[in-house]
C-alpha cells in the first residue's frame, strides 16, 4: 500500500526523485550512524511514506521527539493517518525552515537530522540554505545524515558538506534500488 502510494506521487512530483522507497538495508545503514542512547530530538527531511519513521520510533526513547518535515501534501496526509505516536509530528513545509520547526516545539537544537531530499534537483542557493540551516539547528557533535541514490547524485553533496561541516564521511549501500550514497556529517 505504501509503495503504491509512493509510486503514484512519484509520477506527479519531481521532488520525490526516487522511484522506490528506501530499502530496509538502506534504512538500517543510515540509522547505524545514530547513538540512540543520546538521541532526544531527530528531524527527518522528506519522510515520504515513512520507511525510516517506524524504525526510528522503535529505537528512540520514550521522551524523545521525531519532527518530520515533508513538502508533499499527499505524503503529509498519509503519514498523519499512519503514524499514531505522541513522539512524532509531521510538518508540511520545506526542509529549509528547520529552525522555525524547532522553535515551534520549543527546542534549541537537534541531535540528528536525517535527509532523503534530492539535493541535485535543488538550486545551489536552496541547497546551501538547507545545509547551513541544518548545521545551525544541530547541537555540537550532532550529525547530518543524508542519503541519495546513485542516479540522483554524482557525489556533488560531499564538496558542499565539506565547506560547512568539519567532519564528513561517505559510505555506500548496494542493497537498495538504485544503490545509495550515505553522507555522515558531524558538527
Ligand atoms: C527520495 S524521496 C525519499 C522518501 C523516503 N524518505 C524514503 O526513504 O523512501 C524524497 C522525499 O523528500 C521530499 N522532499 C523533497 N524536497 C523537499 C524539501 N525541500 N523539504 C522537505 N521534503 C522534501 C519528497 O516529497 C519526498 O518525500
Amino acid at each position: 500500500m505504501s509503495t503504491l502510494s509512493y509510486v503514484k506521487n512519484f509520477i506527479s512530483d519531481k521532488y520525490i526523485a526516487s522511484i522506490t522507497p528506501t530499502s530496509d538495508f538502506g534504512v538500517k545503514k543510515v540509522c547505524s550512524k545514530i547513538d540512540f542512547s543520546r538521541c532526544g530530538l531527530v528531524v527527518e527531511y522528506g519522510p515520504g511514506t515513512g520507511v525510516f519513521t517506524k524504525y526510528l520510533l522503535q529505537k528512540m526513547g520514550p521522551d524523545s521527539l521525531l519532527i518530520m518535515i515533508e513538502r508533499n501534501a499527499n505524503f503529509v496526509t498519509l503519514l498523519r493517518k499512519k503514524v499514531r505516536d505522541p513522539r512524532a509530528v509531521v510538518i508540511n513545509d520545506c526542509a529549509s525552515n528547520i529552525r522555525d520547526a524547532l522553535a515551534e516545539f520549543g527546542k534549541a537544537s537537534a541531535d540528528y537530522v536525517i535527509s532523503g531530499i534530492p539535493f541535485s534537483f535543488l538550486t545551489e542557493s536552496m541547497k546551501d540554505r538547507i545545509l547551513r540551516n541544518s548545521y545551525a539547528a544541530l547541537r555540537e557533535g550532532g550529525k547530518f545524515l543524508a542519503y541519495q541514490t546513485f542516479y540522483q547524485s554524482n557525489n556533488h553533496l560531499k564538496a558542499h558538506l565539506d565547506r560547512i561541516f568539519p567532519f564528513v564521511r561517505v559510505e555506500y549501500e548496494m542493497l537498495n534500488l538504485p544503490p545509495l550514497r550515505i553522507y555522515e556529517a558531524r558538527k
